[in-house]
């Protein structure tokens, strides 16, 4: 066997499970080219190996080093069905019927190799971008009907027109890379896996806003995403994508990759902000906005990650190709993460409107241990706990805020029926209490209260007038806190005591 080429992933996910022994093994075979990749967000076939055949990529799932030189004498650097092939990768139903546009080229190409980013498509937005007025890329963004991934939903065409519309000596383009939300990984595998997107996204604001300056504010818990964007951003710049006149254009950029440390709430944008300003991670009221004034005063364009990949496809393909998807108000693509107790957790990328049902029952094949799912979180740590009855509500903005919950950064964590309601509460009110920044009582003092409270209720101590003194704190936390933290930590609580009311009782003396 002679001129194999052999793709393993270099995604921290698939290099947990050992990616790189796999692509050591594979590497020291004679005439076998290892491309390292990122992953193709099917979790639960990591290590998968690829190889090269004219049919198209064939797939080995589960690879480990023992099992390399066996599966080679068989016939994998032929792509044959060896082992548990799951066939060319690009027709395994699981993400064949996705519909992958800002994760189009992750898990296929080497993530900095700036040739193959081109030859996939890579910089076409940016090029039509540049020969835009600033002001037509607004416009085609708010046609896009683009709303912000981060959590919020806000319409990006709107965040990038008041930018543009402030006149100030600099601009920012910031980019929102904390990812603290549970069940969240699609920031990291964007950003380990195809980062020029990411960097074209943000260059496409520059332009549009007239920001000469960007940052990448990485979580520390992520340090081969910031390792990988640091080396796409030396790349860039090498080939004219990054610094002065880019491509000989009049736009003229510089981008650096920022570490945080660790504070859940250093992803709420003006805490971000004053991270990125050196100080610590607390944030400030508003207004002013940060489009008006964000980093060091100044008009900043903050958006997260997956915001700005959806970019380079909405340049390249017009803001009416990306509206023309979805259900809603919730136009385009949403990159789901199904995650905890589910048998094929990853990324699943696909039009608004599929409903939870399909994703954590047809994507996610049912829970690992094979009970019944009584419990879905989408949105993070402050999205609602949903019901099994709730599972065919349509994922789009809307229709989940009509069930009481909310997409957040679309996260979906799964619970089996030993799912406890009230620990998961109780847990909820914990985690503001730890990561609340302190600026305001309601969420600094109200989540420590929220704990206690609870803790009274499972207790079974005087429960009815504890229940209605933690609905009362929750209706405090709500209207009261400062930002989203205390202002949403009642969602999942009140969810909790709305849809599991008898694990709240079943502990009373
Ligand atoms: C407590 C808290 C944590 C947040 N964490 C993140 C985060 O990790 N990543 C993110 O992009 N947005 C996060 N957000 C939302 C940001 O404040 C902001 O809305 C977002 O970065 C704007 O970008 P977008 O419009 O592209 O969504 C968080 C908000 C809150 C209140
Ligand atoms: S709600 Fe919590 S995290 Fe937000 S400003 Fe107030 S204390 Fe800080």
């Amino acid at each position: 066997m002679s001129g194999s080429t052999v793709y393993v992933p270099a995604d921290s996910s698939a290099v947990a499970v050992g990616a790189d022994a796999v692509a050591e093994a594979l590497g020291s075979l004679e005439d076998v080219t290892v491309v390292r990749t990122g992953s193709r967000g099917m979790l639960w076939l990591e290590p998968l190996v690829e190889v090269e055949t004219p049919a198209g990529r064939v797939g080995y799932p589960n690879v480990t080093p023992g099992v390399v030189a066996g599966l080679v004498a068989e016939g994998l650097l032929s792509g044959v069905a060896v082992g548990a092939s799951i066939g060319v990768v690009d027709e395994y139903p699981w993400l064949a019927r996705q519909h992958r546009v800002s994760f189009a080229r992750v898990g296929v190409i080497a993530p900095t190799d700036i040739a193959a980013y081109e030859e996939h498509g890579g910089w076409a937005g940016l090029r039509r971008a540049l020969v835009m007025e600033p002001a037509e890329v607004v416009e085609e963004l708010a046609a896009s009907g683009l709303r912000g991934r981060g959590g919020a939903g806000f319409p990006t065409g709107i965040k990038w027109r008041t930018v543009l519309q402030t006149s100030a000596d600099l601009k920012f383009v910031c980019c929102n890379l904390d990812e603290g939300d549970s069940g969240t990984f699609a920031d990291r595998m964007l950003a380990e896996g195809d980062p020029f997107t990411l960097i074209e996204g943000m260059l496409v604001a520059a332009h549009a806003v007239g920001a000469r300056e960007g940052y990448i504010y990485c979580r520390s818990e992520y340090p081969a995403a910031a390792a990988t964007l640091r080396r796409a951003i030396d790349v860039a710049y090498a080939h004219g994508w990054l610094g002065d006149r880019i491509q000989g254009s009049d736009l003229s950029f510089d981008l650096f990759v920022r570490l945080g440390a660790g504070a859940y709430i250093c992803g709420e944008e003006t805490s971000m902000l004053e991270s990125l300003e050196g100080r610590r991670g607390e944030v400030r009221a508003k207004p002013p906005i940060p489009a008006i004034e964000g980093l060091f005063g100044r008009p900043t364009v903050v958006n997260n990650v997956l915001t700005f990949a959806a970019v380079p496809m909405i340049l390249a393909d017009g803001g009416a190709a990306y509206a023309a998807l979805g259900s809603g108000r919730s136009r385009g693509t949403q990159v789901f993460q199904l995650a905890g107790n589910v048998r094929q957790g990853g990324i699943v990328e696909t039009d608004f409107g599929i409903s939870l049902r399909d994703l954590v029952e047809d994507y996610g094949g049912g829970t690992v241990t094979g009970r019944p799912v009584r419990a879905v979180q989408v949105g993070g740590p402050l999205g609602a706990y949903l019901p099994a009855t709730d599972l065919d509500v349509p994922m789009d903005y809307e229709a989940l805020l009509e069930v009481g919950g909310m997409l957040g950064h679309g996260g979906v964590v799964v619970w089996d029926d030993t799912f406890d309601a009230a620990r998961m509460a109780r847990f909820a009110m914990e985690f503001c209490a730890k990561e609340s920044c302190g600026k305001c009582t309601p969420c600094r003092i109200g989540s420590q209260r929220g704990v206690e409270t609870i803790d009274r209720i499972i207790a079974g101590t005087e429960r009815e007038r504890n229940l209605l003194l933690l609905d009362d704190l929750c209706t405090t936390m709500t209207k009261g806190s400062l930002c989203a933290m205390g202002g949403l930590t009642p969602m999942p609580v009140q969810s909790a005591i709305r849809h599991f009311a008898e694990d709240f009782d079943r502990r009373t003396s």
